[in-house]
């Protein structure tokens, strides 16, 4: 495995395998990585003939009171990971390479970006939409994967892609959970041991609003109520949304009909997590 951290080194790496014919598969990644991430790394490695992964904690994606500074960086470990995932080079620019200042250009997606995370964080999807269409520009990827643990993210860059006609196959990947239904996150770093335990309310609940709209359950209020009185039965949890959408929008509708997503987020102590699953009703 190849570690590259400034952009013209990447370009002459890559131009390399592009000019043999050879499919370039994208996994980004903020770094911390997990057996989620890897899971992505793995799947392109499979299915394309280089992998490429990148590790930069994305300034532009975190409000002014969020975790930038203190996300985990674990970068020895992080390069284990990759490389036993398949993948051929690792990116990890530096800021003041993958922006120049001043910078005027941002990627904005409307709609997708508005409800759930966006009414919490109205920076947010901005700062990944211009971070993701920057490396595409830089990796020049035939396929870039992304995990549908965050499936609004993956909405927002598809919808990106669909938009701008971008030259990029968006592989979404299933979500890779712990034993006990937790999400694996690089954010589970910060839950003490009794925050952990009580973190699996959030897959508890997205379970419980499944079951209800298999069971035939069509109010989209009554599935949402659900969800939101075990989560707010978990004294360590403090709601932010529960919420069934389409799954394609992430509009409302009622009654239920189609495919659906169920999403949830919620603060266990200090750190907020996120969550969803899929159902057809
Ligand atoms: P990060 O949170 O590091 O996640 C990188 C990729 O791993 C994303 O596509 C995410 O959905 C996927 N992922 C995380 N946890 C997963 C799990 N448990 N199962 C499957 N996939 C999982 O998402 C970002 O970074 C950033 O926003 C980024 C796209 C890199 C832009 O900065």
């Amino acid at each position: 495995m190849r570690i590259v951290t400034a952009v013209g080194e990447l370009r002459a790496t890559l131009d390399g395998a592009r000019s043999t014919g050879g499919s370039i598969g994208f996994v980004p990644t903020m770094g911390a990585l997990h057996d989620g991430h890897a899971s992505l790394m793995r799947r392109a490695s499979g299915e394309c003939d280089v992998v490429v992964a990148s590790i930069f904690v994305n300034p532009l994606q975190f409000g002014p009171t969020e975790d930038l500074a203190a996300y985990p960086r674990t970068p020895e470990h992080d390069r284990a990971v990759a490389e036993a995932a398949g993948v051929d080079v690792l990116f990890v620019p530096h800021a003041e390479e993958m922006y120049p200042e001043p910078m005027h250009t941002t990627v904005t997606v409307s709609g997708v970006s508005e409800p759930l995370e966006g009414r919490t964080r109205p920076t947010h999807f901005a700062g990944v939409a211009t971070v993701v269409a920057k490396l595409f520009g830089l990796v020049g990827p035939c396929r870039a994967y992304f995990g549908e643990k965050d499936y609004q993210q993956l909405a927002v860059i598809r919808t990106m892609v669909r938009d701008l006609s971008l030259p990029v196959q968006v592989v979404g990947c299933a979500t890779v959970r712990e034993p006990d239904g937790l999400a694996l996150s690089s954010r589970n770093a910060y839950l003490g041991p009794a925050e952990r335990a009580a973190a699996t309310v959030l897959h508890r609940a997205l379970l419980a609003g499944r079951a209800a709209v298999e069971g035939g359950q069509r109010d989209p209020a009554l599935v949402r109520e659900i969800m939101a009185d075990l989560i707010g039965a978990e004294p360590l949890a403090e709601l932010d949304y529960a919420e069934v959408v389409r799954a394609d929008t992430l509009q409302g509708v009622g009654p239920l009909a189609g495919e659906l997503r169920l999403l949830a987020a919620a603060r266990i102590g200090s750190t907020r997590l996120i969550d969803n699953l899929g159902v057809t009703a």
